[in-house]
């Protein structure tokens, strides 16, 4: 695999680099500011990623008060490269808690927000565009309308949703299928070895309804890089985590999980951010890891995630070190309580039998 080499964006014919691009790094406004880069420290980053082929870049409204966009949009324009970047951003949240309006996913924000992106990019169409937050208010009915809607009005080329609870993605994806309106390609959500909670509803969901899994983080903003270490307020080193250790909390089992991927990697003679991605990347019902980075030499580094395997005893200490508890219902799924209970053992398959792609 390398970054010039595309992949389908779920039921979709987008292709897209297995590595995305993130950029709520770019800009030094807003939430992101604690380690935002300014235009010229975004340059060489964007650069690393596009000299080798990458094509997938990801950026929301919402980041670093709408900079991130507009440092994109400058960049791609100084490049020349616009149109051959598969360019996604999001909408929902607000810079105006004043208004409810200027928030939220219904159909007047999200109409004003494509505009304001296209304004701040500097183009005339959004290839992906994903819905970043569930509101808790809007109808799925109302948000699929109006992608359908964009994209019949040429202001969007693809619709995805990123952080919302898995009923709805079913809810919004089976709606758009009974009444032919645009399916949505892409779930963005958080994956690494340290966060595979979505391995319980969303990986089945995106292999059954034609969504492509964008996991993002997955070195963990830098926790699974090697560079952090233990220490009496839970964490030293040098790296963004320490300006926001609130990112993720670290505990015994991220410890665990860090002590597995740094084995691995000593064996394979690879840094530990690309066994992280790599794993991340070669996830079922992934279609790309989703990076971010401080600095040009992660990204030329990172993309060496995609450069080898991980043999089958590694990936077993990885999914083992890393093994995420299995809650209420979820736990009567595992194979071995179906075996018990359906009188089947679903991974025991006889040779040559290619199951429908509902059965895992
Ligand atoms: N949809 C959502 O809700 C959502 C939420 C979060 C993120 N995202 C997207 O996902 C993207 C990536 O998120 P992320 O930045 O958290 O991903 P990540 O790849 O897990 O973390 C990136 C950070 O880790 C550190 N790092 C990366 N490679 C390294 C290396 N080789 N050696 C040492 N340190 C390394 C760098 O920070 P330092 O150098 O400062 O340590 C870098 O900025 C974002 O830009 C955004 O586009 C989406």
């Amino acid at each position: 695999m390398a970054l010039d080499q595309y992949y389908l964006l779920g039921k979709s014919g987008l292709r897209v680099s297995r590595l995305a691009l993130g950029t709520m790094n770019f800009g030094t406004a807003g939430f992101h500011a604690a380690y935002g880069k300014t235009r010229d420290e975004a340059r060489p980053i964007l650069r690393a990623y596009l000299d080798a082929g990458g094509n997938f870049v990801d950026t929301a409204d919402f980041y670093t008060a709408g900079q991130s966009e507009i440092i994109i949009g400058d960049l791609l324009a100084e490049a020349g490269v616009r149109d051959r970047v598969v360019l996604t951003t999001k909408f929902t949240n607000t810079l105006d808690p004043s208004d409810p309006n200027a928030g939220g996913n219904g159909r007047k924000h999200m109409i004003k927000a494509v505009e304001d992106s296209l304004r701040r990019l500097r183009t005339d169409y959004i290839d992906l565009f994903l819905l970043h937050i569930w509101d808790r208010m809007t109808p799925a009915e109302e948000v699929v309308r109006t992608f359908d809607d964009l994209v019949r009005a040429g202001k969007i080329r693809y619709a995805g949703l990123s952080d919302v609870p898995s009923w709805y993605a079913a809810r919004a994806q089976t709606y758009a299928e009974a009444h032919n309106l645009t399916p949505m390609i892409g779930l963005q959500l958080p994956y690494s070895l340290v966060a595979r909670e979505i391995e319980l509803e969303y990986v089945s969901l995106a292999r059954n309804l034609g969504m492509g899994i964008t996991g993002f983080g997955p070195v963990a903003g830098g926790l699974l890089s090697g560079k952090y270490r233990p220490s009496e307020n839970g964490l030293s080193g040098d790296g963004r985590l320490i300006d926001s250790p609130g990112y993720r909390p670290v505990g015994e089992r991220e410890w665990q999980i860090i002590a597995a991927v740094e084995k691995v990697a000593d064996g394979l003679g690879r840094s530990m951010a690309q066994v992280a991605i790599n794993w991340v990347a070669t996830r079922p019902g992934v279609a790309a890891a989703l990076i971010g980075a401080s600095g040009a030499t992660q990204v030329t580094s990172n993309i060496g995630a995609l450069d080898f395997e991980i043999p089958a005893d590694a990936r077993a200490l990885l999914d083992e070190a890393s093994a995420p508890a299995v809650p209420g219902p979820y736990a009567l799924f595992q194979p071995a309580a179906q075996a018990q209970f359906v009188g089947r053992n679903v991974g025991d398959k006889p040779t040559g039998y290619s199951p429908p792609l509902w059965v895992s």
